[in-house]
């Protein structure tokens, strides 16, 4: 932690740092690959910087000591987002660089120390609103549909994409579907910009930036917040709307019944037993844990946990997780997991009976088991001209119980803070079933986001003449199914690129 830093020199001779030593703990196995730090020294100062970076190696990061378009997070300390973007524009040089690293302060570097892994990048670990700098960006060449860009996890648009997100999110409170859209494509778009906005006149040419958009985006530029943003976000409508549906099993429609009637907080609720769902019970009793994010070292205990019980019922049949940690987030609201078997039919009927064995161990804290809703697997046409994005699949959605890692995983995370000591936590688990010959559609559709799902819908529909779910994709006009054992498959018969899981982070 940068507090615990040692301020005294007890420098490595200029030797030793040049050559990339520091010193303090051994480097440990490079445990994220894909992200490559750099510590700005101005302002750190030289010894501090290194014990940084000792830091950092000794906890499995990759840190340079010098600085390479490589770099995907350049790390600095008590820099303006100006002074931060000119330093950046004098290292790349006049030509800049295709894709810039992510600046950041700090503080980001501070909070993943101290989980020991790097925490998912938020607005206040961006350094401000960068001012006018070279960083241009060009908006000509960016495509319509949000399955025709690479859309990466990190990107250098939080406050902007934070903002109009936002506002996306008050509208779908509000019911207005058609403008929480065009908030969302918007975002969308800055998400998949090689630089900063560094200037209104870089939006013009950017697909779906109508006037409000762009006018939060000035008020961003010229202010460092939207104070329209600021007074939603005060709002006690979208504070409580907000807290509502983040309660499983609770939709809009009632958190908004709920918000009417008066009810405005979880107490308010408990004391409302008879209104709720068997499911919207378990979401309140479990609030605490649910509403904290899960870790992707949880979500592979949870898959372990989740393999034995699949493989005790089925041998031969695959786990995969999908959703935001297949696209490489480091956290998520819940697990999503695909499951199916190399032989067609054998899958079927199978959630029912892992289920069961979950539940003998106590792992179960809420289950609603579904069956598929198709009578024969063949049965593809019909499944995939269906125009809905509901799926069929044989599926369980669960509160599942994560029982704490014994204490030898304590001591072997070594140094830095402690998770608190508990006897475990509960996490909501998504378990679908698909049969092989469906694999591929349920895989795509599964991974998301929610927003690259549905441009790819909307695109198929409307450049293609073609229905796409997750079951199939369906001509409609020749009345039969495409076939495909990959999402290149899909991507291909839509004539698109193909998109790795990691840039549909639309
Ligand atoms: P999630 O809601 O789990 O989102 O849906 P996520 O991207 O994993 O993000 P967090 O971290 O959990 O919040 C994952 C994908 O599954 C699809 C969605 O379209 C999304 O792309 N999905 C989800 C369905 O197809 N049907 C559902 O009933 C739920
Ligand atoms: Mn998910």
């Amino acid at each position: 932690m940068a507090s615990g830093v040692p301020r005294r020199r007890r420098g490595p001779g200029r030797a030793e740092e040049a050559a990339g030593g520091a010193p303090g703990p051994a480097p440990a196995p490079l445990r994220f690959p894909g992200l490559i730090l750099y510590l700005a020294e101005r302002r750190l100062g030289r010894s501090r910087r290194a014990f940084l970076t000792g830091l950092a190696r000794a906890k499995g990061f990759r840190v340079d000591q010098a600085y390479s378009p490589e770099v995907t997070h350049v790390v600095m300390e008590g820099c303006s987002a100006a002074e931060a973007s000119s330093w950046l524009d004098r290292v790349l040089g006049p030509s800049g660089a295709p894709q810039r690293p992510l600046l950041l302060d700090i503080s980001w570097f501070t909070e993943s120390m101290g989980r020991g892994e790097p925490v998912p990048v938020e607005g206040r670990h961006c350094l401000g609103v960068p001012l006018a700098t070279k960083s241009q960006v060009d908006s000509a060449s960016l495509p319509t549909y949000a399955c025709q860009r690479h859309t990466p996890l990190d990107h250098h648009n939080l406050c902007f994409t934070e903002a109009l997100e936002t506002l996306a999110e008050a509208a779908g409170f509000e019911e207005s579907q058609g403008r929480s859209l065009s908030f969302r494509r918007a975002a969308s778009v800055l998400r998949a910009l090689p630089g900063p906005i560094t200037s209104m006149s870089q939006l013009q040419g950017l697909p779906h930036f109508g006037d409000h958009s762009s006018r939060i985006v000035q008020e961003v530029l010229e202010h460092g917040v939207s104070r329209e943003v600021e007074r939603v976000k005060q709002s006690e409508r979208y504070q409580t709307m907000k807290l509502f549906t983040q309660i499983f099993g609770v939709g809009v429609k009632t958190a908004d019944r709920w918000y009417r009637e008066g009810l405005w907080t979880l107490d308010d609720l408990q004391g409302q037993t008879r209104k709720l769902s068997r499911q919207q019970e378990a979401g309140i009793r479990h609030f605490e844990d649910l509403s904290t994010p899960v870790w992707r070292h949880e979500a592979d205990a949870i898959q372990r946990i989740v393999e034995e019980a699949v493989w005790q019922v089925l041998p031969g049949a695959t786990v995969t997780m999908t959703g935001g940690f297949r696209r490489g987030k480091l956290q998520g609201h819940d697990v999503d997991f695909l499951i199916t078997h190399p032989v067609e039919g054998q899958e079927a009927g199978l959630l029912p009976k892992v289920m069961g064995h979950l539940e003998s161990q106590g792992l179960v804290r809420y289950q609603h088991t579904r069956n598929n809703h198709y009578q024969d697997t063949k049965d593809l046409d019909h499944m995939a001209s269906r125009n809905t994005c509901m799926d069929a699949y044989e599926s369980c959605f669960s509160i599942l119980w994560l029982p704490k890692p014994s204490p030898s995983f304590y001591q072997k995370s070594g140094e830095g803070p402690k998770e608190p000591i508990r006897d475990g936590k509960a996490v909501r688990v998504d378990l679908v079933v698909a049969p092989i010959s469906q694999f591929a559609f349920a895989l795509l559709g599964w991974t998301g986001s929610q927003h690259f799902e549905r441009e790819l819908r909307r695109f198929s529909r409307a450049e293609k003449k073609l229905l796409l779910n997750s079951h199939g994709l369906y001509d409609p006009e020749k009345k039969e199914s495409l076939p495909a054992t990959s999402e290149e498959d899909i991507f291909s018969h839509l004539g698109l690129q193909y998109i790795t899981p990691e840039q549909r982070n639309a």
